[in-house]
């Protein structure tokens, strides 16, 4: 039996696409558009700087911070693509993913009780690191109408004075969502209104297609209040190496750092090599895979149009969010029952919060073969069921 286990984590749902997985596991010959990684494996020359500096002896530990040839290439890449000027010495911090930047971020800036407003649907990792520091989530409702842009309306009328930040994510995952300069711009002025934080997950920034990227970090006078997340897993098809790196207020990353020396010391140095050469690669690297997306997309996006499902066209990252309202069943009924009759693993929208719910996630970063079969089969699920 043992003792009694940790209340607060026990209390955090296990996520839904976990869940999902497990179904998936047991079964045999399914074909999957569930995740959320490239079906690309690493570039090669990346790989290649890495391996180059294990042979070279280069195994140790660095710097809390990381390596100051990574922050300063980190630094170099924001102002080549982006307006913010950041200090690699201390507006600089290297981090295990995005996901262990998110986790420093929210332990750094909550105390109890503290509310972070997040648009929903989002990525299944918010909520829990929002409460496992301590604070409370106050969910904003997006809507297929909306091709799920935030509503800057809404966030007004969500701020109180124990709102900490506002947590967002364009592109987005799981809808693929983008924003617009005019919700930006707004969205700025409420943040520097408010004197909260935003906290801005843009690791799918570069995977906007049609140059509709709009980023936080092109607002010079925001610098104080965000905190701008990114990472290599998604763009550069670094998942495996676990690296990522948060820009903020050397305040905030003070307060980071500190959790960082008491738990994973620094990033693999393996991997801080291979980001500084990603980095320094990007614009040889990062558009053929963009572009094959993009491609991607526009195969995913006119298949489920001709089989009829409702559907908005994403501007970025490598999911479309489909609505399955139509069929009058339930999104996990839907998915379970594609699942079991024609093998293919697609993500109930609900895994990513109830606004979910008449939505389902395709990841379209795996290869032409799978979507189009998938889409062959949905057709006939569809055809055969409904
Ligand atoms: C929106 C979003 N943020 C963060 C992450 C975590 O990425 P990383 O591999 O950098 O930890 C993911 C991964 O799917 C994601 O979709």
């Amino acid at each position: 039996m043992g003792k009694e286990l940790s209340n607060k984590v026990k209390s955090i749902p296990a996520s839904g696409i976990r869940e999902f997985f497990e179904l998936v596991l047991g079964m045999d010959d399914v074909i999957s558009l569930c995740l959320g990684e490239p079906n690309f494996s690493t570039p090669k020359v990346i790989c290649d700087s890495a391996i180059k500096s294990i042979e070279n002896g280069v195994t140790s530990y660095t710097s809390n911070w990381g390596l100051m040839e990574l922050r300063e290439e980190i630094s170099r890449y924001i102002q080549k693509y982006n307006k913010i000027k950041y200090n690699p010495t201390n507006e600089i911090l290297t981090t295990v993913g995005v996901s262990e930047a998110l986790d420093l971020t929210f332990r750094s800036i909550l105390n109890e009780g503290d509310e972070v407003i997040i648009p929903e649907p989002c990525f299944v990792s918010y909520y829990p690191n929002v409460e496992m520091a301590g604070g409370k989530v106050v969910k904003m409702k997006t809507t297929f109408e909306d091709k799920f842009k935030p509503d800057p309306e809404r966030i007004k009328k969500l701020i109180n004075k124990n709102t900490k930040a506002i947590l967002l994510n364009f592109p987005g995952n799981p809808t693929g969502a983008t924003m617009t300069k005019e919700i930006a711009d707004e969205i700025v002025k409420i943040v520097l209104e408010n004197d909260v934080y935003l906290v801005s997950d843009e690791v799918y920034i570069p995977l906007t297609y049609d140059n509709m990227a709009v980023s936080f970090a092109d607002y010079p006078e925001l610098k104080d209040n965000l905190i701008y997340l990114h990472g290599f897993s998604k763009a550069w098809a670094m998942t495996g190496w676990r690296i990522g790196f948060i820009c903020a207020p050397t305040r905030v990353l003070e307060n980071a750092v500190k959790i960082r020396q008491y738990t994973t010391m620094c990033v693999s140095v393996m991997s801080q090599i291979a980001a500084v050469e990603a980095l320094k690669r990007t614009d040889e690297v990062v558009p053929p895979m963009r572009d094959d997306y993009k491609e991607r997309r526009d195969l995913i996006y006119n298949g489920l149009k001709n089989i009829g499902v409702e559907t908005f066209k994403p501007e970025g990252a490598f999911y479309i969010f489909p609505s399955i309202k139509d069929f009058g069943i339930s999104s996990r009924e839907f998915c379970k029952k594609f699942l079991e009759k024609k093998k293919v693993a697609i993500i109930p929208g609900t895994a990513f919060g109830e606004t979910g719910e008449g939505n389902v996630r395709l990841s379209y970063a795996a290869s032409r073969d799978v979507i189009s079969t998938s889409l062959n089969r949905l057709d006939e699920f569809i055809k055969e069921e409904f």
